[in-house]
């Protein structure tokens, strides 16, 4: 018993020293816990106190619900920071035995930590001081993490707070203007004339500057809010397939659109754009000669799935947990690092999640996936 259990316990040890997000440590976590107790279902359930909504994590995927913190056994737990270890009479009919511990910090408390459906429908003494133990260790992982992003929107909201005054917002009306300008200037100008050229390329460096000024905007709020509106994913896709034309262009790369689903969703569209519009661009500067970008949107479930993927430059190990953090750039002249730490606060507002597998020297891919519905 004590190898398998030290070798799950030094799994989660390692789980929790790594840098995850928590959306990826606390399936792993449960997954590991799962399997070691031979229990089928296994979750982890934090509360946000705010909005009484609940975020299960189970050993294959988070998602989020927006249930009643004051609703049955789970709800009990969270409300009175109380354990439940009950256990049912053996293969009688009177249901499943289960553990539902709390996940607390001193008084507070962060979440539940539910265990059923175990082979022998029975935890012994044993099963419950090893799920209490991490139990213990996640509280503590998640209140690192909490501590974490407070310090890491500290410290940004200091910085940020340079950009938040106008100058963001000048830049962005003035380049609006600008704008106009050009695409007057597009109507005059002869189509097979050299010029009309320039006026498209001055267009397209318009739109990246216009970009940054409103990500510079968004990442100086404290909270994004964004404004859903019904729209066909072509509707964004058109627009990203005419950015692409005049980016494939100045850069090395060409992008392939594989669309496998063209239904209504409910996003924040202007928002969706420069999400892609950054990750577009940052494959475009990643890849080298004759680069490929595949851009792929399909249907999973209630969810809206996007890839990006490019067969560029691919990132560290060691670099992914830093890549959402304002200001971290690497490997640009011309990087602000503001690019990702805007897509993922857009995508969380979505209430969707975001994720990165890249192998350096090979590839990257970003996965996005947002609820359809809004
Ligand atoms: N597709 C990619 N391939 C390789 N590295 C990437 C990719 N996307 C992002 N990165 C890395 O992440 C860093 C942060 O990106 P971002 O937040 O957009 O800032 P910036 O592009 O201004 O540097 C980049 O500087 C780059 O090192
Ligand atoms: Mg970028």
């Amino acid at each position: 018993m004590k190898g398998p259990l030290l070798n799950a316990l030094t799994r989660i040890s390692a789980e929790i020293n790594s840098t995850k997000k928590l959306d990826v440590l606390l399936p792993d976590i449960v997954k590991i816990t799962g399997d070691y107790l031979k229990v089928r279902n296994a979750s982890i359930v934090l509360i946000d106190w705010d909005t009484l909504t609940i975020n299960c994590y189970t050993g294959c995927s988070s998602y989020h619900n927006s249930l009643s913190v004051k609703q049955g056994v789970i709800g009990d737990v969270a409300e009175s920071g109380t354990e439940y270890i009950v256990n049912k009479k053996s293969y009688s009919s009177s249901g499943k035995s289960f553990l539902a511990l709390p996940l607390k910090i001193g008084s507070k408390i962060l979440g539940v930590f539910y265990l059923t459906d175990k082979d022998e429908n029975y935890f012994n003494y044993e099963d419950v001081l090893i799920a209490r133990y991490i139990a213990f260790q996640c509280a503590l992982a998640i209140e690192m993490h909490n501590i974490h992003n407070k310090m890491r929107a500290n410290e940004n909201l200091q910085a940020i707070g340079l950009l938040k005054s106008s100058v963001a917002h000048d830049i962005s009306n003035l380049v609006a203007i600008v704008d106009v300008y050009l695409g007057l200037m597009e109507e005059e100008v002869d189509k097979s004339a050299a010029i009309y050229e320039y006026v498209n390329a001055v267009k397209s460096e318009v739109k990246r500057i216009s970009i940054l000024a409103t990500d510079m905007l968004d990442l100086s709020k404290n909270k994004l809010v964004i404004h859903k509106t019904k729209f066909k994913i072509s509707e964004l896709v058109n627009e990203l397939k005419l950015y692409s034309e005049a980016f494939s262009k100045t850069s090395n790369a060409k992008v392939e659109f594989h669309i496998k689903c063209d239904d209504e969703i409910v996003a924040d569209r202007n928002r969706l754009f420069r999400v892609f519009f950054n990750l577009l661009n940052n494959a475009g500067n990643a890849v080298k000669e004759n680069g490929i970008i595949i851009f792929s949107v399909k249907k999973t479930g209630k969810y809206i799935t996007f890839l990006v993927a490019d067969n560029g430059k691919g990132i560290r190990k060691e670099d992914i947990g830093k890549l959402f953090q304002p200001f971290y750039t690497s490997g640009k002249i011309k990087g602000t690092g503001l690019g990702l730490a805007v897509v993922h606060d857009i995508i969380e507002a979505h209430n969707g999640s975001i994720r990165v597998r890249s192998t350096l020297g090979s590839y990257t891919c970003f996965f996005i996936r947002i609820p359809q519905d809004g």
